[in-house]
């Protein structure tokens, strides 16, 4: 296992970033963190500590879960309005980068082209993956996060993924098989996440966890612990709405489909959700949705990822 200060200093991109230990760690800490919100406990662990936003598309739970998580650290955080920014119009990525280093100590970044990350983690600072389209794991570490609330561990749990496999489910099918929880995305033909994120998946995955892609969701919920869909038309794919819509005939998660998963099953959304689309408000506004708490959980697993890419180890539990 790699001592906790091995991520100081990280860029935090993609899941595979991490190990499966990092991850379990960096879930403990949050858990801590959460508690401390939830007795009133003060934790300014990053003091003094600035972070740079930077939204290239819209944005509520990261962008609130961000600001706020760095006022509960006691940091400050500065929103870089894209529209003044203009990265790579007024001035390039990289010097966008080698400006920011020298200011603050982590940057935030939600952008179109993943390759944007990669030219701003040229500089030397911490930068976070706030959405790309290739990935979004700040998301699945409160996905994470919420899965382990409700079902008591990771380990040996089935997760199915139905829809888009577009950045929410790659980031999925990267966590998975690391944390030993096996996965099942049903994707329409022509929307699958990708032969080579399923080729990865597949290697990381020690038996009995499992890596499946089928067509059918119906195939796919039976034994799920939680299901789990995203939007059909992402951000900046507004021009394929009308395609979208017909590809994803018959891949709406809706009570029919949760009760084949059973009862006990959760179901999950990163949000924002498209209601009457990939779900219903049946399952949306029902007993089964965790998708609140995911949303809630966006803010303590952020807080612990900044206290660790910034600061190191800290004695999280000290603080409950
Ligand atoms: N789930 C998520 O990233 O939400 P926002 O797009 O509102 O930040
Ligand atoms: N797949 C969605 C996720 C939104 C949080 C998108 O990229 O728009």
């Amino acid at each position: 296992m790699n001592s906790p200060n091995s991520l100081v200093g990280r860029d935090f991109l993609e899941i595979s970033d991490f190990s499966g230990d990092e991850l379990r760690q960096l879930l403990d800490n949050a858990a801590a963190l959460k508690l401390a919100v939830r007795e009133g406990i003060p934790h300014p662990l990053l003091a003094g500590r600035t972070m740079a936003m930077i939204f290239e598309k819209p944005s509520l739970r990261t962008r609130a879960t961000f600001e706020t998580g760095m006022a509960q650290l006691g940091g400050h955080a500065v929103d870089l309005a894209h529209e003044h920014l203009q990265m790579g119009v007024r001035e390039s990525i990289a010097d966008v980068g080698r400006n920011l280093v020298r200011w603050v100590d982590v940057i935030m970044a939600r952008v179109y082209t993943h390759d944007t990350l990669t030219e701003l983690a040229a500089a030397e600072v911490p930068v976070i993956n706030g959405l790309s389209d290739l990935s979004h794991p700040c998301q699945v570490l409160a996905d994470l996060l919420t899965i382990r609330e409700h079902k008591e561990r990771l380990e040996g749990l089935k997760l199915v993924y139905v829809g888009d496999g577009f950045n929410v489910a790659r980031s999925l099918l990267a966590a998975a098989p690391r944390l030993g929880l096996s996965i099942t995305l049903a994707c329409p033909e022509g929307y699958d996440p990708g032969p080579d994120a399923i080729a990865t998946a597949r290697a990381l995955a020690d038996d009995p966890t499992t890596v499946e892609i089928v067509r059918d969701p119906r195939e796919a919920v039976a034994g799920a612990d939680a299901v789990y869909t995203d939007s059909w038309i992402s951000m900046g794919l507004e021009d394929e709405t009308e395609a979208r819509l017909r590809a994803f005939d018959g891949y709406q998660v809706d009570a029919a489909l949760m009760a084949l998963a059973g009862p006990d099953a959760i179901f999950m959304h990163c949000l924002p959700a498209h209601r009457g689309q990939e779900v219903t408000d049946e399952v949306m506004d029902g007993p089964q949705s965790v998708v609140f708490d995911q949303a809630e959980n966006r803010l303590h697993t952020q807080k612990a990822l900044l206290v660790q890419l910034i600061r190191g180890p800290v004695a999280f539990k000290e603080l409950n």
